[in-house]
């Protein structure tokens, strides 16, 4: 729906109430979560679910993640729900982690792109949740930016991003976690397809069974790879400054950044590194905490197309365990060009 300027509503019972009205009636409204903003549709209205394509300028073979607010909608959206799902859902829902069944009829072919599985999860943003309540729907939602930008961490890189394109933003406040839920695949074996808050390890805890990480997570996929996940094919989280990372120690790292030639080069370094640069910087959290870069990244990303930004050399953060998620974003938001020192 073409609208002259998109509304922004607070998460009040009035805003609630709205979002769940347009979602009724099959028309998309962003919304927040704790991981990013989503742009929201009746999962299983198929007229609704392609205007999030057509409003993305999404591809349109790749499948989106169902939102529900309790464990019945999830019965109804899966053909069975095993026992180690339900051990996954009990330990970490509501939150931050999606999980791939095989689906139900109910699904339609458009939500899940024509594969036979569903990605399902419960958001812990009291908004998402209140709102899935009253629409009395699932909803299908990828993240609310246009697709190749960064995702949305606050309802104005929403605004940003789909002013005039969809009828109401609700605006949730900055999101808590800040990079997308992780994606595990319970299909087959299980397996790890996006990293995220949730890490493999803490899944492999409660499945007594180790979760194998799907090695897309961390390179590009070779020439006629089919990818578990359509996600992994795609350029994302792209500013159009050309991003670097860089895997060195921080002395390294300067050296590098202050000689650039490019006059538009910034750096993009963790808290307190910024005096030792020559060159203008943004942060993205600091050193080895997982948490504060997830939450930063995405904003800083975006920050460094305001800015002008031509070449970005980027701190890299740490790859294992929380940093996993951080790190994967960080390798396509730089194309996979890295440069160790
Ligand atoms: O945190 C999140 O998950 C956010 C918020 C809004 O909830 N949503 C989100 O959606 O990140 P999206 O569409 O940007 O990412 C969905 C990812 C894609 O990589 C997609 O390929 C994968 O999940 N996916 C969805 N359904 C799948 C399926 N049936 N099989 C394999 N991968 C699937
Ligand atoms: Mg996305």
């Amino acid at each position: 729906m073409n609208v002259p300027i998109t509304q922004v509503l607070s998460c009040d019972e009035n805003g609630v109430q709205e979002a769940a009205a347009l979602l009724q009636a099959g028309h998309v409204v962003a919304i927040p979560t704790e991981t990013v903003y989503g742009l929201a549709a009746n999962a299983l209205n198929e007229t609704a679910v392609k205007k999030i394509f057509s409003v993305k300028g999404r591809p349109q073979d790749n499948p989106l993640i169902v939102h529900i607010s309790d464990l019945n909608m999830w019965s109804s959206l899966v053909a069975d729900l095993p026992k180690h799902a339900l051990a996954l859902a009990d330990a970490f829902w509501p939150g931050p982690l999606t999980i791939i069944l095989p689906k139900s009829d109910l699904v339609p072919a458009t939500t899940t792109a024509g594969m036979d599985s569903v990605a399902v999860r419960m958001p812990s943003h009291p908004a998402a949740r209140a709102v899935i309540k009253a629409a009395g729907v699932p909803l299908a939602a990828p993240s609310a930016n246009l697709s190749g930008s960064p995702s949305p961490t606050t309802a104005q890189h929403c605004f940003k991003d789909l002013n005039g394109k969809i009828p109401l933003i609700l605006d949730g406040g900055s999101c808590d976690v800040g990079i997308e839920s992780t994606v595990v695949s319970l299909v087959e074996k299980p397996v790890l397809l996006r990293p995220g808050a949730i890490t493999a390890e803490m899944l492999s805890r409660v499945l007594g069974e180790t979760v194998a990480i799907s090695e897309a997570v961390s390179r590009p996929l070779k020439a006629g790879e089919r990818p578990t996940s359509p996600g992994m094919k795609y350029r994302h989280y792209a500013p159009r400054a050309r991003v670097i990372l860089v895997e060195s120690d921080l002395e390294s790292y300067i050296k590098l950044l202050n000689s650039a030639a490019e006059p538009k080069t910034y750096g993009l370094v963790f808290e307190g590194e910024q005096p030792l640069a020559l060159k203008p910087c943004i942060t993205y959290g600091r050193a080895h905490d997982a948490a504060s870069q997830n939450r930063e990244l995405f904003a800083s990303l975006r920050q460094l197309d305001d800015c002008g930004a031509k070449l970005v050399y980027a701190r890299c953060p740490d790859r294992d365990g929380a940093s996993l998620g951080v790190y994967n974003r960080m390798l396509r938001a730089a194309a996979f060009e890295v440069i160790k020192l």
